[in-house]
């Protein structure tokens, strides 16, 4: 697990393109115009490529999905499902719709019993899905600090092995982990955005992140 693939040419792909670098893996950036990102390659320096969306992806040993949520199942098939097949792929996207936010609540365009997650798992059947990073904004993905306190990233996918490799680079970046469960747990972290965006959206604060608090015997 040396060689990462980040998925996208926004804010989350730069954050956990430059968080892999940090942490000592090799990273290739892709976009389906990769010049966008020659800036990004120049500074980063060492170990930083750039590529297409099936470049990076047959370059990724692990593969983040950093894509606009309604451009998400596109992406996926421009990565191509050979180059996807066997791979971990941590899916940071959300399905926001492009309606505005009502009172500071985003708008999906999946349902409340499905979710985008398991639409592009079902697209592409032999990747292994982990759902990661999609319920904290971009400034805390990776390294988060809340004054000593780790913060929770709830996960889940169909692939016990696509997950320990989710875990292992979430402890890396700094985070406690909560699995739960299988693809269709996709249904209640994807909301998560929602629920994190509201301070932002109505008040402009945009400084927290979810934890999980457990009182097991
Ligand atoms: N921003 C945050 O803090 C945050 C936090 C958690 C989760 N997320 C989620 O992370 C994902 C990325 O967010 P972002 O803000 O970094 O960027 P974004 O603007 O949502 O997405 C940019 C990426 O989407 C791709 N894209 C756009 N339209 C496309 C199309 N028609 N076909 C194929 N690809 C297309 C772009 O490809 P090109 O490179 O080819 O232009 C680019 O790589 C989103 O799903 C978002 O909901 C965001």
């Amino acid at each position: 697990m040396e060689k990462v693939a980040v998925v996208g040419s926004g804010i989350v792909g730069q954050v956990l393109a430059d968080g892999f670098l940090t942490h000592g893996f090799e990273v290739m950036r892709g976009s389906r115009d990769p010049g966008k990102l020659a800036d990004w390659r120049q500074k980063a320096r060492a170990r930083a490529r750039t590529g297409t969306f099936s470049e990076a992806a047959c370059f990724g040993e692990v593969i983040v999905l950093a894509v606009k949520g309604s451009a998400a199942a596109s992406a996926v098939e421009l990565c191509g499902a050979a180059n996807l097949a066997g791979k971990t792929i941590l899916d940071a996207t959300n399905p926001i719709a492009e309606e505005p936010p009502v009172n500071g609540v985003l708008s999906f365009f999946t349902g409340a019993n499905e979710s985008l997650m398991e639409r592009l798992q079902k697209q592409a059947p032999e990747a292994c899905f982990v759902k990661a990073f999609s319920c904290v904004g971009s400034a805390f993905m990776v390294n988060p600090d809340f004054a000593g306190v780790k913060p929770t990233m709830f996960i889940c996918g169909n692939d016990g092995n696509a997950k320990r490799q989710a875990v292992e680079i979430l402890h890396r970046f700094g985070w406690e982990t909560e699995d739960m469960g299988g693809v269709e747990a996709a249904r209640a972290i994807e909301p998560l955005c929602r629920l994190w965006c509201i301070p932002g959206l109505r008040e402009n604060r945009w400084s927290h992140a979810f934890k999980l608090l457990k009182n097991d015997p």
